[in-house]
């Protein structure tokens, strides 16, 4: 809103649509400049004029009844008047409103997509925790949005996790850890296939069996998918994540034929050793490959067949893919056949990649005994957040509950808050410190705008109620300047989120959820809040419980908790 109205006072002195110059406008660096700043540099060339005499006649023209007007240098700084905008601020921040930018756009958001019969790996968390981000803030900004979770449950290897558990599995054994004896058996596999010539065939054999739809194959295939389900749900729950859809590799089995065919038909598919390619030289890439040797089909393949599914039967406009930066090539060469199909909503698909987490340095690996288990981490994550509460608040309520959501939220944090390209080199200690750039420390600002404003409510007539309009306009003059600066931040919540939602970037709102906590702890340490001042104490509780919801809004988003005691 501020820069609407700042757009709207300065039209009459530049000779540009108000939302163009709004497009301009910057917040200036330090808040004794002023609130906005119009930088002059684009409009040299139509006033035929330095920048900097530009803004000095702008600010000697401008006159207006809330705003003043300075130049410095090449820009105009605008001064609000807090009296007149700061009550107005409030009451319409009061009403949430975000603009419906998604509005009658549908988007498919894939994400997590863990491998069945193998551990969830640190990929599948990012993509779990960025993916789960984007599908809030898409929400909220108006998308029709569907998540998917695109299991790894298809591929050759399930002939040999076939073929093992025929061999050596144990039943008992597998239900007791699931996940960890479904990989022992395909290492054991791979160790006694050097020496036994008649696993491979064995594995292959099952393969087939299974895309034929035989039953044994079948109900062995879907023995493993459940037991590997099972534990990915438990980590789902903690998370809080659902997914509209979790939709498989192999539910794309039987639509993978009409891919291939129609591959031919446009002459797009040629041999290469035996293989069936999509040669990509003019796209700068080395080919696709879309059926091996023997004639089954490959990941690809099946992500050319899941993209038309998502767009010809669950009518996509755009189809995001929350997946590791190590894919990149893959997606480019998915997105480039898709192209070359003819399918012009091929550059709708994008790829949102995300870089590579270490565990306090440590690797994350499938290989035998380097796994750093996900749940382990949460553990700890939770038990040291609960000796933290043990510490700080001994005598809190439902300290476990409150530490759950501190321990998962630090590890979400975490991650958010890394620009999602950065690798990630994630410290428990660091993510658990109440006083960094952490989830707790926004979780405990929130606490503390609740523990204020349950003193104020206790106080003479002193809640800040809901009713508002007006009411607080004249004493916005009273919040202080580090109440206006926390005042102005929370106006900016829907231009965050847009910007997040444009860039793909949960770590836009995980920035702004730290600005917010900041700023509101500033407002703290610097004004008494319940002060005996009847209209000065309304207004600063009234900021007070506007700060609380835009954080625990912004958390949210990010799929974090915000309790209302620690
Ligand atoms: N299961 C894959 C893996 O773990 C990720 C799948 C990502 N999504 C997709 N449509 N390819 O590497």
């Amino acid at each position: 809103m501020l820069y609407q109205w700042a757009a709207n006072a300065l039209n009459n002195y530049v000779p540009l649509e108000a939302d163009d110059i709004s497009g301009l406008l910057e917040i200036p660096p330090s808040p004794e400049m002023g609130d906005m700043a119009l930088p002059c540099f684009v409009l040299a060339k139509s006033f035929r004029k330095a920048p900097q005499e530009i803004a000095r006649s702008i600010a000697e023209a401008f006159s207006h009844p809330h705003m003043t007007a300075a130049a410095a240098g090449p820009y105009v700084n605008l001064t609000f008047d807090r009296e007149h905008y700061g009550g107005m601020m409030m009451d319409e921040l009061a009403q949430e409103k975000v603009p419906q930018t998604g509005k009658g756009i549908k988007a498919v958001i894939d994400m997590s997509s863990p491998n069945i019969a193998k551990p969830f790996g640190i990929g599948h968390l990012r993509s779990t925790m960025i993916g789960a981000a984007l599908y809030n803030m898409h929400k909220l900004a108006g998308y029709d949005v569907v998540s998917v979770n695109h299991l790894g449950d298809w591929g050759t290897q399930f002939g040999k996790q076939i073929a093992a558990y025929k061999r050596w599995g144990n039943d008992d054994l597998l239900a007791a850890d699931p996940i960890g004896e479904s990989l022992k058996l395909y290492v054991r596999f791979h160790e006694e296939a050097e020496h036994d010539d008649t696993l491979e065939p064995e594995a292959r054999e099952w393969f087939r069996k299974l895309e034929e739809g035989d039953e044994e194959a079948r109900a062995l295939w879907t023995y493993f998918v459940n037991v590997s389900m099972k534990e990915f749900d438990r980590m789902y729950g903690r998370l809080n994540v659902r997914f509209d859809y979790t939709l498989g590799e192999s539910f794309y089995n039987d639509k993978m034929p009409a891919v291939v065919k129609a591959l031919k038909e446009k002459g797009l598919l040629v041999e290469s050793d035996g293989a069936l390619v999509v040669r990509l030289d003019d796209e700068g890439m080395p080919p696709c490959l879309i059926l091996k040797k023997d004639g089954t089909t490959i990941y690809p393949t099946r992500d050319l067949a899941t993209a038309i599914y998502r767009h010809d039967v669950m009518k996509a406009d755009r189809i995001l893919y929350v997946v590791g930066n190590e894919q990149r090539l893959h997606f480019q060469q998915v997105f480039a056949v898709l192209g070359k199909m003819g399918m012009d909503w091929a550059d709708r698909c994008t790829h949102l990649p995300f870089g590579l987490m270490k565990f306090e340095g440590k690797k994350m690996s499938t290989r035998r005994g380097k796994i750093v288990k996900l749940e382990d981490v949460m553990d700890e994550a939770v038990e040291r957040a609960l000796a933290i509460i043990n510490e700080k608040n001994p005598g809190l309520e439902q300290k476990e509950r409150v530490a759950e959501a501190v321990g998962i939220g630090a590890i979400i944090f975490g991650d958010l808050k890394n620009h999602r390209l950065n690798e990630v080199d994630f410290s428990l200690e660091d993510a658990l410190n109440f006083d960094g750039e952490t989830g707790p420390y926004v979780q405990y600002t929130y606490a503390r705008t609740q523990s204020v404003l349950a003193k104020g409510a206790a106080g003479k007539d002193g809640a800040a109620d809901d009713a508002g309009t007006g009411e607080y306009t004249a004493a916005a003059a009273h919040l202080g300047d580090s109440g206006w600066e926390l005042l102005k931040l929370l106006t900016r919540f829907p231009e965050q989120l847009e910007r997040g939602v444009r860039s793909g970037e949960p770590s836009v709102l995980a920035r702004y959820a730290l600005d917010v906590a900041q700023s509101f702890n500033q407002f703290y340490n610097k004004e008494r809040i319940v002060t005996d001042e009847t209209s000065v104490r309304k207004a600063r509780l009234r900021l007070t419980q506007l700060a609380g919801r835009t954080i625990a809004r912004t958390m949210g988003l990010l799929g974090i908790q915000t309790p209302e005691r620690m």
